[in-house]
């Protein structure tokens, strides 16, 4: 079983994600991290000059590894796990870049279909409903205002012990908005059958409660048979 989320960057997916995993005992999927892991493998093996002609095959020879621990996903590379270093301002900015390419792209979405074969999974991203998974019922697409979405980011980084000013962060995510819409390949966007969700006016536990209840119903109308209910 898939729940898929997709939705720009700032709108609350990963915390949810993680939320509604933990609820259901489902594996969640973080798939952005998927491609940040492979941004920071690039400049690692000092590939970012051939991005550009970037093969599959080059791709299967980094010693990038994508396994489920415990309900959660584990992405080392040469045996040694990666977690905050992803998140550094330059692999956000590469990842952005590398996303774009479809060499990078299929090699992910093959990693992607794999460990949802291993379990239930709440797979989050830009691409879950419409290329990765877009045969499954749960397709949630979540949005939420620009400032609020600026205002998060800079929250979490404040907790993080960094200050950086709000309108800097809002024109960045302005960028990645712009950049994810508008590539050629899996640009964001939401499946046609998604459930449409504007988060800003919501606190998480609130997001968590609508997503329970989409599942349950969902999941209800499936096992009656029926053909997908319309959500709006
Ligand atoms: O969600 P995030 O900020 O960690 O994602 C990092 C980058 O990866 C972002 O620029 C969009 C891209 N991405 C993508 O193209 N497809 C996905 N399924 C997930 C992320």
């Amino acid at each position: 079983m898939v729940i898929a989320i997709d939705g720009p960057a700032g709108a609350g997916k990963s915390t949810v994600s993680r939320l509604l995993a933990r609820e259901l005992g489902f594996i969640y999927l973080d798939t952005g991290a998927m491609y940040r892991a492979v941004a920071w493998a690039l400049r690692k093996h000092d590939l970012r000059r051939h991005e550009a002609n970037l093969t599959l095959e080059m791709l299967e020879q980094l010693p990038l590894r994508f396994d489920l621990l415990d309900g959660e996903l584990v992405i080392s590379f040469r045996g040694t796990r990666l977690g905050d270093e992803l998140r550094e301002p330059e692999i956000t900015n590469m990842a952005s870049r590398v996303s774009q390419l479809a060499a990078v792209r299929a090699f992910l979405t093959r990693w992607q279909r794999q460990l949802a074969d291993s379990g239930d999974v709440v797979a989050e991203g830009r691409d879950m409903t419409t290329v990765v998974f877009p045969d499954t019922p749960f397709k949630v697409f979540l949005t939420a205002d620009i400032g609020t979405r600026a205002r998060r980011r800079q929250l979490e980084y404040r907790d993080k012990g960094i200050e950086i000013e709000y309108g800097l962060l809002e024109a960045q995510i302005r960028a990645r908005d712009e950049a994810d819409e508008q590539r050629s390949l899996a640009p964001l966007r939401p499946a046609d059958d998604a459930l449409l969700l504007d988060t800003s006016p919501l606190e998480s536990p609130e997001v968590l409660k609508h997503l329970v209840a989409f599942y349950v119903e969902k999941r209800r109308h499936s096992q009656r048979g029926g053909q997908n209910t319309v959500v709006s």
